[in-house]
């Protein structure tokens, strides 16, 4: 059997996916990616022959089970998994369209669960789940509420994992990102023009230089930077004023 690590990122056709596949790749760790756009999924198998791409939507319970057998397929075994690939999402509760909430939530959430219940039984027990989640998932976000929420239960989740796969010696990080410089705004579904624009965006290999952290030292909860701590602090003191500023940028 191959020695060295393997890692199933989902989403890694952009953003945080694409920088965190650069990243384990250039620490020689092997990873197979998936998303749905081919070229790109292309162009960072140019990068690397350690690199198995996968053209899978996380929605699909078995394109998410088929991501998994040819990723041990081709390498052998699974160490990690990276379930990253979500999508942003701003409206009212009340007004929102009804698709745009049910194509969020069976991203954010089916597509997490989808991927999770269909790496860890394949997985090396000593292994780990990343999941990628938002500073969101512990803030009252009016006018983000669904992202938020789908976010929190996903964190929530986690915890919950954590403590069924401690016999596995399986390490479930959460990874609680604050803004990242990534197509994500722009892919954003629901209303748009309200991205906000505090705190700026950190660059994305910050983020991926985090999940690598996370991946080498195995915490339960990551936040990258002071600024989204100093947010999630200041939502423990003062939710509501932070609410309303949320509601401010969100809002439009
Ligand atoms: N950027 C931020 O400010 C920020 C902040 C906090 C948390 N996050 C989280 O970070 C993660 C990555 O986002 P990003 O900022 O890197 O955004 P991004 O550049 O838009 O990347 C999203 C990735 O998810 C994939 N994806 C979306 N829907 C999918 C589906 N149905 N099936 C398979 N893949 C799918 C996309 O690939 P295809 O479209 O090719 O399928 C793409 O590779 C998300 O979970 C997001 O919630 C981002």
């Amino acid at each position: 059997m191959n020695k060295q690590p393997v890692a199933l990122i989902t989403g890694v056709s952009s953003g945080v996916g694409y920088a965190t596949t650069l990243k384990f790749l250039s620490e020689n760790i092997y990873v197979a990616g998936t998303a749905r756009r081919a070229e790109r999924l292309e162009q960072l198998q140019q990068h690397n022959k350690n690199f198995l791409p996968i053209i899978a939507d996380v929605r699909d319970t078995s394109a998410m089970q088929a991501a998994v057998d040819q990723t041990i397929e081709q390498f052998g075994r699974l160490d990690l998994l990276i379930a990253n690939a979500g999508l942003g999402h701003r409206g009212s509760i009340i007004e929102s369209n009804w698709q745009d909430i049910k194509t969020l939530l069976d991203t954010n959430i089916d597509g997490v669960l989808h991927s999770v219940r269909a790496a860890v039984p394949r997985m090396q027990d000593g292994g780990q789940v990343i999941l990628i989640s938002s500073i969101a998932a512990r803030m009252i976000t009016p006018y983000a509420g669904f992202y938020a929420a789908s976010k929190a239960f996903i964190s929530s989740l986690g915890r919950a994992l954590r403590l069924e796969l401690e016999s596995r010696h399986i390490a479930v990080t959460d990874v609680l990102l604050g803004r990242v410089q990534t197509e994500f705004n722009e892919k954003r579904l629901g209303q748009p023009g309200r991205g906000g624009s505090f705190p700026p965006a950190m660059p994305v290999e910050n983020a991926a230089n985090a999940i690598f952290r996370a991946y080498q030292k195995r915490p339960k909860q990551v936040v990258v930077r002071w600024v989204d701590r100093l947010m999630l602090w200041g939502n423990i003191i003062i939710p509501e004023w932070i609410g309303r500023k949320a509601m401010k940028q969100y809002k439009g």
